[in-house]
Protein backbone atom coordinates (compact mmCIF):
# COMPACT_ATOMS: atom_id res chain seq x y z
CA UNK A 1 0.00 0.00 0.00
CA UNK A 2 2.59 2.40 0.71
CA UNK A 3 4.05 1.97 -2.70
CA UNK A 4 0.85 2.65 -4.04
CA UNK A 5 0.51 6.28 -2.50
CA UNK A 6 3.91 6.71 -3.22
CA UNK A 7 3.18 6.67 -7.45
CA UNK A 8 0.46 9.36 -7.08
CA UNK A 9 1.99 11.22 -4.37
CA UNK A 10 5.38 11.49 -6.49
CA UNK A 11 2.95 12.35 -9.56
CA UNK A 12 1.47 15.62 -7.36
CA UNK A 13 5.09 16.52 -6.35
CA UNK A 14 6.40 16.89 -9.83
CA UNK A 15 3.60 19.01 -10.68
CA UNK A 16 3.83 21.18 -7.92
CA UNK A 17 7.52 21.53 -8.70
CA UNK A 18 6.11 22.29 -12.16
CA UNK A 19 3.41 24.89 -10.97
CA UNK A 20 5.94 26.33 -8.16
CA UNK A 21 8.53 27.14 -11.11
CA UNK A 22 6.29 28.44 -13.95
CA UNK A 23 3.22 29.86 -11.69
CA UNK A 24 -0.11 28.82 -11.00
CA UNK A 25 -1.82 30.39 -14.52
CA UNK A 26 0.88 27.25 -15.88
CA UNK A 27 -2.44 24.86 -13.98
CA UNK A 28 -5.14 27.16 -15.15
CA UNK A 29 -7.73 24.67 -17.00
CA UNK A 30 -5.97 21.47 -16.32
CA UNK A 31 -7.63 18.61 -14.28
CA UNK A 32 -4.48 18.32 -12.17
CA UNK A 33 -5.58 20.99 -10.46
CA UNK A 34 -8.64 18.71 -9.58
CA UNK A 35 -7.01 15.91 -8.15
CA UNK A 36 -6.11 14.00 -10.81
CA UNK A 37 -2.78 12.45 -9.35
CA UNK A 38 -5.06 11.54 -6.79
CA UNK A 39 -7.61 9.67 -9.16
CA UNK A 40 -5.37 7.84 -11.16
CA UNK A 41 -4.44 6.23 -8.44
CA UNK A 42 -6.85 3.69 -9.39
CA UNK A 43 -4.63 2.60 -12.17
CA UNK A 44 -1.78 1.74 -10.06
CA UNK A 45 -3.02 -2.09 -10.10
CA UNK A 46 -3.54 -2.52 -13.72
CA UNK A 47 0.01 -0.66 -14.73
CA UNK A 48 -1.41 0.08 -18.36
CA UNK A 49 1.92 -0.31 -21.21
CA UNK A 50 -0.33 2.62 -23.75
CA UNK A 51 -2.79 5.45 -22.28
CA UNK A 52 -4.18 7.82 -25.29
CA UNK A 53 -5.08 11.15 -24.24
CA UNK A 54 -7.04 13.42 -25.74
CA UNK A 55 -6.42 17.09 -24.71
CA UNK A 56 -2.66 17.99 -24.17
CA UNK A 57 -3.15 21.84 -23.25
CA UNK A 58 0.06 22.38 -21.48
CA UNK A 59 1.10 19.01 -20.79
CA UNK A 60 0.29 18.59 -17.15
CA UNK A 61 -2.01 15.67 -17.33
CA UNK A 62 0.08 14.05 -19.57
CA UNK A 63 3.14 13.98 -17.33
CA UNK A 64 0.42 13.34 -14.20
CA UNK A 65 -0.18 9.74 -16.86
CA UNK A 66 3.11 9.08 -17.32
CA UNK A 67 3.61 7.66 -13.65
CA UNK A 68 1.07 5.59 -14.49
CA UNK A 69 1.63 4.41 -17.70
CA UNK A 70 4.50 3.15 -19.81
CA UNK A 71 3.68 5.85 -22.45
CA UNK A 72 1.60 8.35 -22.76
CA UNK A 73 0.06 9.81 -26.57
CA UNK A 74 -1.63 12.74 -25.88
CA UNK A 75 -3.44 14.35 -28.44
CA UNK A 76 -4.45 18.34 -29.51
CA UNK A 77 -5.85 20.09 -32.38
CA UNK A 78 -3.28 22.91 -31.00
CA UNK A 79 0.04 23.14 -29.86
CA UNK A 80 -0.41 25.10 -26.59
CA UNK A 81 3.31 27.96 -26.43
CA UNK A 82 3.50 26.74 -22.75
CA UNK A 83 3.87 23.04 -23.42
CA UNK A 84 7.61 23.28 -24.33
CA UNK A 85 8.21 24.97 -20.69
CA UNK A 86 6.15 21.97 -19.22
CA UNK A 87 8.15 19.30 -20.53
CA UNK A 88 11.58 21.19 -20.30
CA UNK A 89 11.46 20.69 -16.20
CA UNK A 90 10.45 17.00 -16.44
CA UNK A 91 13.61 14.40 -16.50
CA UNK A 92 14.33 12.41 -19.34
CA UNK A 93 13.09 9.36 -17.54
CA UNK A 94 9.39 10.89 -17.77
CA UNK A 95 9.22 13.10 -20.70
CA UNK A 96 10.71 10.26 -23.01
CA UNK A 97 7.85 8.28 -22.21
CA UNK A 98 4.94 11.01 -23.37
CA UNK A 99 4.63 11.66 -27.18
CA UNK A 100 2.62 14.91 -27.97
CA UNK A 101 0.59 15.05 -30.96
CA UNK A 102 -1.14 17.78 -33.02
CA UNK A 103 -3.56 16.81 -35.43
CA UNK A 104 -5.65 19.14 -37.82
CA UNK A 105 -9.28 17.80 -37.09
CA UNK A 106 -10.91 14.70 -35.89
CA UNK A 107 -10.51 12.96 -38.62
CA UNK A 108 -6.74 12.82 -38.39
CA UNK A 109 -7.15 12.13 -34.69
CA UNK A 110 -9.71 8.94 -35.72
CA UNK A 111 -6.74 8.00 -38.51
CA UNK A 112 -4.09 7.90 -35.37
CA UNK A 113 -5.68 6.76 -33.10
CA UNK A 114 -7.20 3.52 -35.36
CA UNK A 115 -3.66 2.62 -35.52
CA UNK A 116 -2.82 2.43 -31.36
CA UNK A 117 -2.95 -0.30 -29.15
CA UNK A 118 -3.91 1.15 -25.82
CA UNK A 119 -5.46 -0.35 -22.18
CA UNK A 120 -6.66 3.31 -20.75
CA UNK A 121 -7.59 6.84 -22.32
CA UNK A 122 -7.97 10.07 -20.85
CA UNK A 123 -10.74 12.23 -22.37
CA UNK A 124 -10.27 15.95 -21.94
CA UNK A 125 -10.17 17.43 -25.15
CA UNK A 126 -13.80 19.30 -26.62
CA UNK A 127 -16.16 19.40 -24.15
CA UNK A 128 -19.48 19.65 -26.36
CA UNK A 129 -21.75 16.63 -26.22
CA UNK A 130 -20.94 15.85 -29.69
CA UNK A 131 -17.55 16.09 -29.55
CA UNK A 132 -17.24 13.59 -26.16
CA UNK A 133 -19.27 11.60 -27.70
CA UNK A 134 -16.79 11.21 -31.02
CA UNK A 135 -13.68 11.23 -28.60
CA UNK A 136 -15.39 8.24 -26.61
CA UNK A 137 -16.34 6.49 -29.46
CA UNK A 138 -12.43 6.92 -30.59
CA UNK A 139 -11.36 5.06 -27.83
CA UNK A 140 -13.75 3.10 -25.67
CA UNK A 141 -12.44 0.07 -27.40
CA UNK A 142 -9.76 0.07 -24.90
CA UNK A 143 -12.43 -0.64 -21.94
CA UNK A 144 -11.21 1.82 -19.45
CA UNK A 145 -11.63 5.69 -20.01
CA UNK A 146 -11.17 8.93 -17.71
CA UNK A 147 -13.62 11.84 -18.13
CA UNK A 148 -12.48 15.89 -16.79
CA UNK A 149 -15.45 18.05 -16.14
CA UNK A 150 -18.28 15.49 -15.31
CA UNK A 151 -20.52 16.79 -14.30
CA UNK A 152 -19.20 20.59 -15.31
CA UNK A 153 -16.67 22.31 -12.79
CA UNK A 154 -18.16 25.68 -13.51
CA UNK A 155 -17.11 26.65 -16.95
CA UNK A 156 -20.29 25.38 -18.93
CA UNK A 157 -18.69 21.90 -20.07
CA UNK A 158 -22.02 20.05 -19.05
CA UNK A 159 -21.31 17.70 -22.49
CA UNK A 160 -19.40 15.16 -20.72
CA UNK A 161 -22.18 14.47 -18.29
CA UNK A 162 -25.00 14.48 -21.15
CA UNK A 163 -22.36 12.72 -23.82
CA UNK A 164 -21.88 9.93 -20.41
CA UNK A 165 -25.10 9.51 -19.46
CA UNK A 166 -26.01 8.17 -23.09
CA UNK A 167 -23.71 5.77 -23.46
CA UNK A 168 -25.67 2.29 -22.57
CA UNK A 169 -22.56 0.09 -21.88
CA UNK A 170 -20.09 -0.26 -19.01
CA UNK A 171 -20.45 1.02 -15.45
CA UNK A 172 -19.57 4.72 -15.07
CA UNK A 173 -18.14 5.74 -11.42
CA UNK A 174 -18.64 9.62 -10.95
CA UNK A 175 -16.23 10.72 -8.69
CA UNK A 176 -16.90 14.77 -9.53
CA UNK A 177 -15.34 16.51 -11.50
CA UNK A 178 -14.28 13.19 -12.79
CA UNK A 179 -16.00 10.04 -14.42
CA UNK A 180 -14.52 6.68 -14.79
CA UNK A 181 -16.24 4.41 -17.22
CA UNK A 182 -15.54 0.44 -17.73
CA UNK A 183 -16.55 -1.76 -20.52
CA UNK A 184 -17.28 -4.35 -17.65
C1 LIG B 1 -9.20 21.47 -20.80
S1 LIG B 1 -7.89 21.47 -21.96
C2 LIG B 1 -7.00 19.99 -21.57
C3 LIG B 1 -6.35 20.02 -20.21
C4 LIG B 1 -5.32 18.94 -19.97
N1 LIG B 1 -5.85 17.61 -20.24
C5 LIG B 1 -4.86 19.00 -18.53
O1 LIG B 1 -5.58 18.48 -17.67
O2 LIG B 1 -3.80 19.58 -18.26
C6 LIG B 1 -8.69 21.05 -23.46
C7 LIG B 1 -7.77 20.87 -24.64
O3 LIG B 1 -8.51 20.18 -25.65
C8 LIG B 1 -8.10 20.65 -26.89
N2 LIG B 1 -9.14 20.32 -27.88
C9 LIG B 1 -10.25 21.03 -28.21
N3 LIG B 1 -10.94 20.39 -29.16
C10 LIG B 1 -10.25 19.25 -29.44
C11 LIG B 1 -10.46 18.18 -30.36
N4 LIG B 1 -11.51 18.14 -31.19
N5 LIG B 1 -9.55 17.16 -30.39
C12 LIG B 1 -8.46 17.20 -29.56
N6 LIG B 1 -8.22 18.19 -28.68
C13 LIG B 1 -9.11 19.20 -28.63
C14 LIG B 1 -7.86 22.14 -26.69
O4 LIG B 1 -6.99 22.65 -27.69
C15 LIG B 1 -7.26 22.16 -25.28
O5 LIG B 1 -5.86 22.15 -25.32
Amino acid sequence: MADELKTWERAQRRIDGIVANLGGGIAAQSAVGDGLCKILHGLVHIKPACCVEVGTLRGLSAVALAHFCGTVITIDVARHPDLGRVMELVPPMIRDRIATVVVPDNDAKAALIQQLTFQFANIDGGHSELQVAIDFGLVRRCGSVLFHDYPASGSGCDGVKIAMDKVGQGSIEARPPFAWWRAE
